[in-house]
This record gives structure tokens, sequence and C-alpha cells, in this order.
């Protein structure tokens, strides 16, 4: 029996439960949600070559670091154009993109790039085109070269036709057929494009990965990580000063956390336009002091990583007369954005120099002296301070999941709130199966029910390129052309948009393999049910304290499939998603019937 308490509440939901977290893993950020096609755009992701960039027409290619574009980007491509270059002969180089450079009709894309060359030298052509060369599908041209970069970037508009196909194998070229180029050299740095983006950002987001975020109505976006922030060492921690300012004065660094070059051109002041886009919160996680590899910092050695805190919270939040307030409003947001939460560092639990508790207290005391208004996340258990929260991190299997829904039942209400930063239930490649999504379902029932301690919640990883996928079980998935969302995605979508502002006692007895969570707003009440057991089961649910009555009309809205392991793909994306029926016969008691494997949610109307 499901007996729902609809009189007496237990608590109030938080108002901030659902979010989301993010980091540069599986080609998230570069390859991924940051629109750039071009990959390696500013030569810096080898020392030793141009990976990434090819040859056309018989160029020889080298990094050049006699010839910077600035101290930032402090090299680039060298395309020694041969003497044979000119009408007829093209000379110059192609770029292959993140797996192929994407292509739709009748679209519009924006290259930026610098170029010089040993004379001057036109037109300059920047196309996109087909792997072999045969076929350009848009192209656009630079009359002129000169013998100095610009100080900005060429900008060119490259448009597709209506023939042009859907393709994620095509690759964009710079070449010329100016007799006088040759036996020349051509020079170039941060050569770029970009297709159109959310909300019409330059230098923006993919458009459809960010609609399937906003479909989630998150309340908050935790970045810039997780591991990438760390760093396996201090060198390659995220560094937010090298991140904010023009896209080609910032140096970017190695993310081997997963293994790839980040140009940083998804920088600070992009993070933020992505949570403002989502009418979301940030929750900025800030360097703490410690990296992957186990170096930390201590004693007055951490002054200027604290300070780089203090400098980071007044970028975005501070006045345009503050120091940083004022280069935020130079990018062009003079608006502070709103900031309430700030995470110390990420997993201190794996120093195991115990210097965490020290580092947490010099950050929470410069904090909280200028910011009193912050709420500072601690990683792990501190004694010499008191966090607003601690952040938790759970991934676990399917049946841990399961099994975990009571975690926080019994907890001890007077102890530090919590944010469980990063959860999920593993077992799927890239994205999670069934199982795991019936996993997810009861453990987030589970965070849902003690939202009075769980304030916040966010899954993770969010996000994996199908050709990257370095940790095995993500939300959303795609390649450079499409994305698809997974079961897990769609069973928090359920458990979070039909969702009351309180939480309603509900009792299950003798009801074994089930996971439930009642919540109420106003007169809607809703009652979600994981069934992951493989037998249908017949619920008898009663509503106990009802004022008047149930409307006998209720709105259900199920997601199941035919066996644990069945999943989403690229190719097949729609295999698993929620069905929604009007369903007869709700009353004061009434029989739920959940098909095997499923995750319910009935919406009911009281009278
Ligand atoms: O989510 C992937 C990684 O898991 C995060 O970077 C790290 O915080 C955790 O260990």
């Amino acid at each position: 029996l499901l007996s729902v308490d609809v009189a007496n509440p237990a608590h109030a939901v938080s108002p901030i439960l659902p979010g989301l977290m993010f980091e540069d893993i599986n080609h998230s950020g570069e390859g991924g949600i940051y629109a750039e096609l071009v990959q390696n755009r500013s030569m810096m992701a080898s020392d030793t070559s141009p990976v990434h960039w090819s040859a056309v027409g018989g160029t020889t290619l080298t990094l050049d670091t006699a010839t910077p574009l600035n101290a930032a980007l402090n090299r680039s491509l060298k395309v020694a154009l041969p003497s044979g270059t000119g009408a007829g002969n093209r000379a110059g180089v192609s770029n292959d993109g993140f797996w192929g450079i994407p292509v739709r009709p009748r679209t519009t894309y924006t290259a930026r790039l610098f170029a010089k060359a040993s004379r001057r030298i036109g037109p300059l052509t920047v196309a996109m085109e087909s792997a072999d060369g045969a076929t350009v599908y848009a192209s656009a041209r630079i009359s002129t070269i000169g013998t100095a970069f610009p100080d900005r970037p060429f900008e060119l508009t490259l448009r597709t036709g209506a023939d042009a196909p859907v393709t994620g194998d095509a690759r964009l070229t710079v070449t010329t057929t100016d007799p006088a180029a040759a036996g020349e050299t051509l020079w170039l740095q941060h050569v770029s494009l970009f297709p159109p983006t959310y909300n019409n950002r330059p230098n923006g987001l993919r458009i459809d990965l960010m609609e399937k975020l906003v479909a989630l109505k998150p309340k908050f976006l935790r970045f810039p990580g997780g591991n990438f922030l760390e760093g396996n060492t201090i060198a390659t921690r995220f560094n937010w000063k090298n991140t904010i300012g023009p896209v080609w004065e910032r140096p970017g660094h190695l993310d081997d956390a997963w293994g790839y070059w980040s140009t940083d051109g998804l920088g600070l002041l992009e993070y933020l336009h992505w949570v403002e886009d989502m009418r979301a919160q940030p929750v900025l996680a800030v360097f703490a002091g410690y990296t992957l590899k186990g170096e930390h910092v201590t004693g007055a050695a951490l002054d200027p990583f604290v300070q780089d805190a203090l400098d980071e919270i007044e970028y975005v939040t501070g006045p345009v007369t503050s120091t940083w307030g004022a280069k935020r409003a130079a990018d062009g947001h003079p608006k502070p954005f709103p900031l309430e939460f700030v995470e110390i560092g990420n997993e201190d639990w794996f120093d195991s120099s115990g210097s965490y508790d020290a580092r947490f207290t010099a950050f929470h005391d410069a904090i909280k002296a200028k910011y009193p208004h912050l709420k500072l996340i601690a990683t792990t258990t501190v004694t010499s301070r008191t966090p607003d929260l601690i952040d938790e991190h759970y991934y676990l299997a399917p049946s841990a999941a399961q099994a975990s829904t009571h975690k926080y039942d019994n907890r001890d209400r007077a102890s530090t709130k919590v944010f469980v930063g990063e959860w999920a239930a593993q077992e799927g490649r890239p994205t999670p199966d069934l199982n795991a999504a019936l996993g997810d379902a009861a453990w987030l029932a589970g965070l849902i029910r003690n939202s009075d301690q769980v304030l916040m919640e966010c899954y993770a990883p969010l996000f994996s390129h199908v050709k990257n996928n370095v940790w095995a079980t993500n939300l959303i998935a795609y390649d450079n052309q499409s994305s698809y969302v997974s079961p897990s995605y769609w069973a928090q979508q359920m458990l979070t948009s039909n969702l009351g502002d309180t939480v309603l006692p509900a009792t299950a007895r003798a009801l074994p393999g089930l996971a439930t969570v009642a919540t109420r707003s106003g007169n809607h009440l809703y009652l979600a049910v994981v069934n992951y057991g493989t037998e249908t089961v017949d619920v008898p649910v009663e509503l106990q304290g009802l004022a008047k009555g149930v409307k006998k009309n209720a709105r259900a809205t199920v997601l199941t499939g035919p066996s644990p392991t069945t999943t989403n793909t690229l190719t097949e994306p729609d295999t698993l998603a929620p069905r929604s029926t009007t369903v007869t016969g709700a009353a004061t008691t009434f029989t739920s019937t959940l098909p095997p494997l499923s995750v319910t949610v009935l919406e009911l109307t009281l009278t």
C-alpha cells in the first residue's frame, strides 16, 4: 500500500534543487557545446606540429615561433606556398575540425582569422568543402593580405545553399590562387569558424545542446569542474584570468585531466552567458590549491590563489567601478552577474596530506570578509570552519543507486546541508541504459524526498562526444552534427518538471522494488513511482487527509522499455522517451498499474 499524507507536508522542496554540472571532459566543451568548428585554431595544441592542419596544393606547413600573433598565441602556422601557385593551382591549408566539419544547407557561418604574407597577396579564399576538395559548400574571400597581422581578425560570412548536404565530413580550407603568391610565405593564426549559436551569441554555444539543457529548467550550473578545474598540475589548472578578453588573446591550456587541448574560448564570461541564457544561477568552483597529482599549496604560498578567487568573484559580481568589474564591462557585460554559491576546490578528500581544512579556512575567511552573503561549499569535511554546504559525489552501480533511495532518510537534520554535486548510476556507454535510468530515478526520488537536507543536486558528467568517450556514462551524447538524450535525462526531466513545492510524507508498505516521492503545489499532486522490477505491479494508493476529493482523470507520464539494457543512441535517439496519457479512475483510494522497468509520474488534481 502506498499511502500519501496530503494534509501534512513534510517540508518544502528545495527551490534550487535540480541543476547541471559541466566540465570539459569527453570533448564536452571543445568540439562539444562550445560551437567552434575548427580544431587547434590557435596552433597551440602541439609544440611539434600543426595538428589538424593539412597542406593543400603542395604547401609545406610548420609552426613558426618567430612569428607570434601576440604574447598569448606565441606562434603561427607558416605556410610555404609552392612556386607553381597561381591560376588553376590553389595552395593553402585545410582543417579537419572535430572529427570533420559539419555542414547544413541554408546556414550562415562566421569565419575569423589572422593572416599575413611575405608580400601583399590576394585574394585569400576561405571555404567549407568536401573532404576530398571536390565540392565547395560555401566560400568567402579576403581581397588582400598584407605583410603584418591586422589588429583584429578578418571576418567573413559563409552561407551554404539549399543544395548543400547535411554532412559531418567537410573540411575548412584557406587557399589562394594568386600567381604573385608563388614561392611566398603565408602565416595564419586564430583560424575560427562558427555556425549559428544559441541566442546568436558570438563565440557562443551549440544550439541543439543548449535546447536540451534549457528544457531541463536547471536552477544552477556548477562549473568549470571537476578535475578540469584542478588540472594535473598547477600550470594546467583552470586559470580563469587566462580565459577572459578577446579569444585570440587567450593562450589556452592542456586539459590534461581528460587529454586534449582547451583553447579556453569557453571561458569565464562564456560560462556566465550560458548561465544567463538558461535563466539559472552559477555555482562558481574556484581553484583551491590542490591538483590531481597531489600538489597542494599551503601557508603564504596559497595567498595568490585566494586573491585569484577574490578577483574572480569581483569579475562576476563587482560594479564597473571595481578593477575586475571594469574588465567584465570591457569584455561586454557591464551588469554584474548574480552569485550566491562558491565552491572551494573539488573532491579534496583525495588530498591525503590533509591540507584542505587549512586551505578551506583561508578561502572561507577571505571570501566571507569581503562577501559575507556568499554561501561557501566545502568538498569534504572540515572542522575549523562551518561550510554552508558540503559537496558529496556518488557514482554507483544501478542496483546500488536503487538501494540508496533511502540514503538521506535518517540523516541528522541539524547537520550541514548537502550539495550532491556529481552523481550517476553507471551502466551504458556513452550514455546510460534503462537500468541505470531506473537507478537514477530511484536515487533522485530520495534526493527530492530529502530536499530539506540535499538542497542542490546535479548529475555528472553531462556530455560526451561519441568519438571521445573517456568517461563511460554521460547524460547526453553527440557527434558534430546531431545529439540525443539518454533515458536518465528523461527520468530526471520527468521527476523535476512534475514537482510540487512541498514534499508529502508517503509510506510504502510491502512494496519492495519500488521507490517513490510525492509532492504538492496547490491542488496539483505529483506522485512519482519507480518500478525497477521486471514484473507489472498493481499498487494500491491511498490519499489521506484530503479536504475534498480528487478528479478522476489524471495525467500519467511513463518511461519504460523492453529490457534493462535498452537505450538510446545517436542513430536510434528515440527508443526510450516518456509518454503521457490521461488515465481515469483516480480517487481517494485507487490502484496504479506500474509497468515493469518503469518510471511513472501521476499528476492528480485535488478538488
Ligand atoms: O565527473 C567526472 C569526474 O569525476 C570529475 O571530474 C571529478 O570531480 C570526479 O572524480
